[in-house]
């Protein structure tokens, strides 16, 4: 256990779960549960609570990464952390890899990817946006404290000539991603995959031609649903509500050229066919 410190990041939880990210000794917080002073959140532990000046309770916690996603300030739709999750494991991204992300948008995936590759590996990630880019390095910035020291940050259509990189993985968060297929192929090592989300299925189709054209192989799409359960004595059901749909993601290996036809392994997750 280890007390806050200021200038640490706080999720400040109402007794209703209701959260606010904070830094501890960074002035007041006032919501309409009254007010607290956030001095008085240095020295304490997780799960401690304050008592507003109208008598609530807010405890202290640490944002995780999907705490902290759910509260970074945003101007594109960012990847929940549902999908990044398929994202690092279906893609396999692993420490020390060398990983090409386009877009950025507000950064939520590259946080992500940052941690996962961690500091042997290195994240280039391109914007066309300069404002885009800005955002997601601030976003990264209050994540990490600092900017990266393995993170380089590139403002260009990267659907325009490759850049001077080999990569182990690609990532693509585009509006259109078929696009930047051969610009990114021609930075992905043998071997290497790519993981593409697009929310709408023609664009999966679009891109899915793509890939298939430059030669790739075991090219897969699913989705994931999660819905969030009520558990308590008196009942166990699902919540009322739930995301309905997020995206599609694509994953494909990048294989050396060959004349044979390549196969599509079979997704072990999936029923065997009757
Ligand atoms: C949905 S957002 C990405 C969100 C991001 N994955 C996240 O989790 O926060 C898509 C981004 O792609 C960028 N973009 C669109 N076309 C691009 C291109 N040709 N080259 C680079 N970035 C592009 C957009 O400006 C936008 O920021």
């Amino acid at each position: 256990m280890s007390a806050f410190q200021p200038g640490e990041l706080v999720l400040l939880t109402s007794q209703k779960g209701k959260t606010w990210l904070v830094r501890a000794g960074a002035g007041s917080f006032s919501s309409h549960l009254g007010t607290v002073d956030l001095q008085d959140v240095v020295g304490r532990e997780e799960g401690e609570f304050l008592e507003t000046t109208q008598g609530a309770k807010v405890f202290l916690f640490r944002p995780s990464l999907g705490d902290y996603i759910h509260k970074l300030k945003r101007r594109t739709q960012v990847i929940y952390p549902k999908d990044i999750g398929a994202f690092l494991v279906y893609g396999d991204i692993r420490p020390g890899d060398v990983v090409l992300e386009s877009g950025v948008g507000s950064g939520a995936l590259t946080l992500a990817l940052l941690r996962a590759v961690g500091p042997t590996g290195r994240v280039v990630s391109v914007e066309i946006r300069p404002e885009f880019a800005e955002l997601a390095r601030k976003n990264i910035e209050i994540f990490f404290g600092k900017n990266p020291d393995n993170h380089s940050l590139v403002v260009a259509d990267v659907t325009a000539s490759p850049l001077a990189l080999q990569a182990d993985r690609v990532v693509l968060d585009l509006p259109e991603p078929w696009n930047a297929v051969g610009a990114v192929s021609a930075c992905l090592r043998t071997g290497g995959l790519l993981v593409s989300l697009s929310p709408q299925v023609g664009q999966v189709q679009m891109v899915c031609q793509e890939l298939k054209r430059h030669g790739y192989a075991n090219v897969t799409t699913f989705e994931l649903l999660k819905r969030t359960w009520k558990i308590d004595p008196r009942r166990a059901r699902p919540e009322d509500r739930m995301i309905g749909h997020t995206g599609f993601i694509t994953v494909a290996k990048k294989i050396a050229r060959t004349s044979e036809e390549v196969p599509t392994i079979r997704d072990p997750e999936a029923p065997l066919p009757s």
